[in-house]
């Protein structure tokens, strides 16, 4: 924690020391207290500590040589030709404008999913000789997300963006009315898979709001231990390992000052996933097989329990409509002491004819994916074996 904090610290005097260096036009750069009268104590409170502990560290540059500035930074633009450096989370009033600067020549931005849908026209962005701006006007809570700039690397007129210079900002765009990013349902559903961590994202406007967590039914609030769940302010709450009981309806609470609002409701679906795709295993009752006799094709897959796996089938006899019969089960097997689950689907050839030879294959599926295995059977003449006894 320590360390991030000068770490930033030294971020920002460098950017400082930086934009004095090189900008002719951002000369204007005014220190940390300056900026702390011209927002809004309320929206800006945090944002204000955070520079208290910053300026303590403050001096060390002038004394220390600067390492050659490799970093892109994105800078805010303020009223009256102020610029401020942003770290990595920015307030916004709502209704305000946004404008941020990035260096490079040329460079591009990513912007919240919403906005890329529609911007109503409130979103320019202009490129100049050493620096992109973003323009966002008239904003809203809705605005609230992930800002980024991608500096272009151009060869002649091949330009790609360089992922790894990337400067990302999450803005928050306080709104005094609407703490929760407005959506456009009244509940979510979402499905609590088994295998990976599921998030509910009930993104705030402002991120002094405090936020916990509830469920409908019965109503209580759910304990957020930082580690089963987890809440943070960009990303809102994260169930690490979901489990059987964290489904049902949930939703957040926002509260700042007398403000208190719930989010959208959260319907959460427990859906047991499988670590991986099956991995079938074929095998045909004999090859060769001899025409008239019966043959079975075989496909199994041993995996985890509780996952439903789902077999088709390709075999020769399908291109001339032979019908598929097939007999699938389904059984708790031991495999080196744990308990497996053994799916099985025999394919029924009832007395083989020549167009029965050729490759079988089976399609295993399960929620994860799904894997084929095949194998190739060859029809022999019945007459062959059969004749020499009967003539
Ligand atoms: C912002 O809102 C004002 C007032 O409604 C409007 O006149 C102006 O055109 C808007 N600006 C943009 C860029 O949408």
């Amino acid at each position: 924690m320590k360390l991030a904090v000068v770490l930033l610290a030294l971020l920002s005097c460098m950017l400082l020391f930086e934009l004095g260096m090189s900008q002719k036009d951002e000369q204007k750069v005014k220190p940390a207290a300056d900026k702390k009268a011209k927002v809004k104590p309320k929206v800006e409170k945090k944002a204000a500590e955070k520079k208290t502990k910053v300026t303590t560290v403050k001096p060390k540059p002038k004394t220390t040589p600067q390492p050659p500035a490799a970093q892109t930074h994105l800078t805010q633009v303020l009223q009256r030709g102020r610029f401020q450096k942003v770290g990595n989370t920015l307030t916004v009033v709502a209704g305000d404008t946004l404008e941020l600067r990035c260096k490079g020549s040329p460079v591009q931005w990513g912007i919240p999913p919403y906005l890329e849908e529609d911007d109503e026209g409130r979103l320019r962005t202009v490129q100049h000789d050493r620096y992109g701006t973003l323009i966002l006007a008239n904003t809203t809570g809705a605005d609230t997300g992930e800002y980024t700039c991608f500096p272009m690397y151009c060869e002649d007129v091949e330009c790609r963006k360089e992922y790894n210079k990337a400067v990302k900002v999450f803005v928050f765009f306080a709104d005094p009315q609407e703490l929760f990013v407005p959506s456009a349902n009244y509940y979510e559903i979402i499905h609590l898979r088994s295998n990976r961590p599921t998030v509910l994202p009930c993104q705030i406007t402002s991120p002094q709001a405090k936020v916990t967590l509830h469920r409908e039914y019965p109503p209580t609030e759910v304990k957020v231990d930082g580690a089963e769940i987890s809440y943070e302010v960009t990303r809102g709450f994260t169930i690490h390992r979901p489990k059987q009981y964290h489904a049902g309806s949930l939703y957040c609470v926002a509260s700042l000052g007398n403000l208190r609002q719930s989010s959208t409701k959260y319907m959460l679906i427990y859906v047991n996933y499988p670590a991986a795709p099956p991995a079938p295993f074929i095998q045909a009752s004999s090859d060769p097989v001899t025409v008239g006799q019966n043959l079975q094709v075989t496909c199994t897959v041993v995996g985890d329990q509780d996952v439903l796996v789902e077999f088709t089938w390709d075999y020769p006899g399908q291109t001339i409509g032979r019908p598929l019969y097939t007999q699938d089960s389904m059984q708790t097997v031991q495999v080196d002491g744990q308990s497996r689950q053994r799916s099985q689907s025999v394919l029924l050839v009832d007395e083989v004819r020549e167009v029965d030879q050729g490759t079988y294959t089976c399609t295993a599926q399960n929620l994860e994916g799904s894997r084929s295995a095949s194998t190739t059977v060859k029809v022999v003449p019945a007459r062959s074996a059969n004749k020499p006894k009967k003539p």
